[in-house]
């Protein structure tokens, strides 16, 4: 017999308490569940145990409800689960469901124990599973590529244009009095129409961003990435290039590569040294891409133009970053596939990557470890 476990109505009707059951909580409940021994006690043994990080969209808490053959544990909250928490929760479990906030280590992964099968995140990146480990351990992974590339090429774009064109700083001139009168020069910026852009990571999102760019009059594309990806640069008529000439040449710097050793840090002073100071940088990738401490200095001493960063090393970016003190640095706090319609479309397909890992079947989005 398959019992279906319904244990998070506070999250599904939005309710804000925070629970996570304890063990003995939780074998009080299958104890419950298994009404006794027999042939109903072997079936409910067979009911996969999974955690979840977070309260995640309605769509994907009910879809793995509605499978009826694993049993549910929520962190219940919009704020991340406490490490203590965590290890708390994942020990015992079959399947973890994280976000990308989570970082999935080997404290982890031995605090969950031999049980796990199935690792799902909310998240296209995956920078922060420890996937060697993973590995080695013959855990499989799920993640949410392709159906979050448009919200992220849109908000990049979006992020790119209120960038270039000083939106930010033109909304509190308007609100503090500082606009006194049409000025020539006041307020310009830097415009697409004839432009050159470089892609760093010309994939999915990379070439989404490209596409959309192409009709506002962009004359060259670049882009770098460990591979050419001829048909794609077909498309856009782009040109493969070192990281170095697409620096020089760009007068828009667009980062939409993942995060990996090779990664890390890429965009430092010699970058930024080579870029053109009427450039402008734009990161929508992860943070740690970037070193803050060079893009500060780039843009204090005029090196380029201006930055836009959806992502940031830490996240959230302590208020008091020298980076927001800078007018030319425009900062969104991660919000890349921040739309209604995107985060339930991932929060399903988690939940679906999940369930068939779960039963040994081929998941919709598998990561290839
Ligand atoms: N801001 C947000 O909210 C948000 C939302 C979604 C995703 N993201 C980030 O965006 C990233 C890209 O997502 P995607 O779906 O477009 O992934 P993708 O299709 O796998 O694209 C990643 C790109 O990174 C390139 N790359 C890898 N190593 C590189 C290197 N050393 N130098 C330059 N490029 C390199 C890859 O090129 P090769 O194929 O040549 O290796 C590939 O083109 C994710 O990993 C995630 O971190 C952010």
């Amino acid at each position: 017999m398959v019992m279906a476990r319904t244990r998070h109505e506070g999250a599904l009707l939005g309710k804000s308490s925070i629970k996570v059951k304890g063990r003995e909580e939780e074998e009080e409940e299958e104890e419950e569940a298994r009404g006794g021994g027999g042939p109903m006690r072997a079936a409910a043994q067979r009911l996969m145990k999974v955690f979840v990080t977070r309260r995640i969209p309605p769509e994907g808490l009910a879809t793995l409800n509605k499978a009826g053959d694993c049993s549910v544990q929520l962190w219940d909250s919009d704020e991340p689960i406490p490490q203590s928490e965590l290890l708390k929760g994942v020990a015992g479990k079959d399947g973890l469901f994280c976000l990308l906030s989570d970082r999935i280590d080997k404290e982890v992964l031995d605090a969950a124990g031999p049980s796990l099968k199935v690792i799902s995140t909310l998240s296209v990146g995956y920078d922060h599973l420890a996937i060697p480990e993973i590995k080695k351990r013959g855990i499989r992974v799920g993640y949410t590529p392709d159906i979050l590339t448009d919200a992220t090429a849109e908000l990049t774009v979006a992020l790119l244009l209120a960038t270039s064109r000083r939106l930010p700083e033109s909304v509190v001139e308007v609100k503090n009095g500082g606009w006194t009168t049409w000025k020539p020069l006041w307020m310009c910026g830097y415009g697409l129409s004839g432009s050159t852009v470089g892609i760093i990571g010309l994939g999915r999102i990379g070439h989404a961003v490209a596409r959309r760019l192409k009709p506002f009059g962009v004359t060259k594309f670049l882009y770098t990435g460990r591979h050419p990806k001829p048909e794609a640069a077909a498309e856009l008529n782009a040109k493969f290039v070192p990281l170095a000439k697409l620096a020089e040449e760009s007068d828009f710097v667009i980062v939409t590569c993942s995060l990996t050793p090779d990664t890390q840090g890429m965009c430092n002073r010699d970058f930024f040294g080579k870029m053109k100071k009427t450039s402008v940088f734009i990161n929508t990738s992860r943070g740690a891409v970037v070193n803050q401490d060079d893009l500060y200095e780039a843009l204090v001493n005029g090196h380029i133009a201006a930055a836009g960063l959806d992502v940031t090393t830490p996240e959230p970016l302590p208020t008091n970053n020298p980076l927001l003190s800078l007018k030319n640095c425009v900062i969104l706090p991660h919000i890349g596939s921040a739309t209604y319609a995107t985060r339930n479309t991932m929060s399903v397909l988690a939940a679906n990557n999940l369930l068939a890992g779960l039963k040994g079947e081929s998941m919709p989005s598998e990561l290839k470890l």
